[in-house]
């Protein structure tokens, strides 16, 4: 019995001595600040609420695509040594689906919000919000979506009807749940 009092003191003691620690912490780091936090809260919706002011063209797009993209992904975003970018259009019924932002993505808003965040994939975030417009258009171009000159900004890219869109379902969760 004394040895586990003991033992109890012993935990409480450094429990309360690491309270008391807890209070004169080194103080390292620094408070986000709002502007901190708008950085990081980068999310495009379907919609393209939360898109940045900012436009670019495919014709725009292509020299960015060539200096930043075209190596993991090949010139024309078909050969590369990474995922397929461009093509696949049809095939994902089949049983070879290829699939790509022309073949399965639903939305032309996701692939500004994803490049802008994730690519390129050795240095994200490098890009201009202008750079990264251009180089949707640039994409949605080698999807045959969109035509070299057309201006993708905040207003125009949310219009860009994606071929695969209507194969994508919203499942209602209200009308499904239980009572
Ligand atoms: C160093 C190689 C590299 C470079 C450069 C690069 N990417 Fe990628 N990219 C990748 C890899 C790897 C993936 C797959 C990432 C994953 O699945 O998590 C990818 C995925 C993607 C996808 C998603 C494809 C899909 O259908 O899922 C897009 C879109 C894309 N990259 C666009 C770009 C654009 C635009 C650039 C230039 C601004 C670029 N990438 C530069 C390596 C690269």
């Amino acid at each position: 019995m004394f040895k586990q009092l003991t033992a109890f003191s012993i935990i409480g003691l450094s429990v309360l001595g690491l309270a008391g620690m807890a209070a004169t912490t080194p103080e390292l780091g620094r408070k986000l600040t709002d502007t901190d936090l708008d950085s990081l809260d980068v999310a495009i919706l379907p919609d393209g609420q939360g898109l940045p002011q900012g436009q670019g063209t495919a014709a725009e797009g292509k020299p960015v695509y060539a200096v930043h993209c075209a190596s993991c992904h090949g010139v024309e975003g078909m050969d590369g040594l990474h995922d397929r970018l461009a093509g696949g259009v049809g095939s994902i019924s089949s049983s070879r689906p290829v699939k790509t932002l022309g073949s399965y993505w639903p939305y032309a808003t996701t692939v500004f919000d994803y490049v802008r965040r994730a690519m390129p994939f050795h240095f994200p975030g490098s890009l201009s919000d202008d750079e990264v417009y251009a180089v949707t258009a640039y994409l949605l171009f080698l999807n045959g979506i969109v035509d070299e000159s057309r201006v993708l900004s905040q207003t125009s890219l949310p219009e860009v009807k994606m071929p695969n869109q209507g194969n994508f379902f919203w499942r209602s969760f209200e009308a499904e749940a239980r009572p």
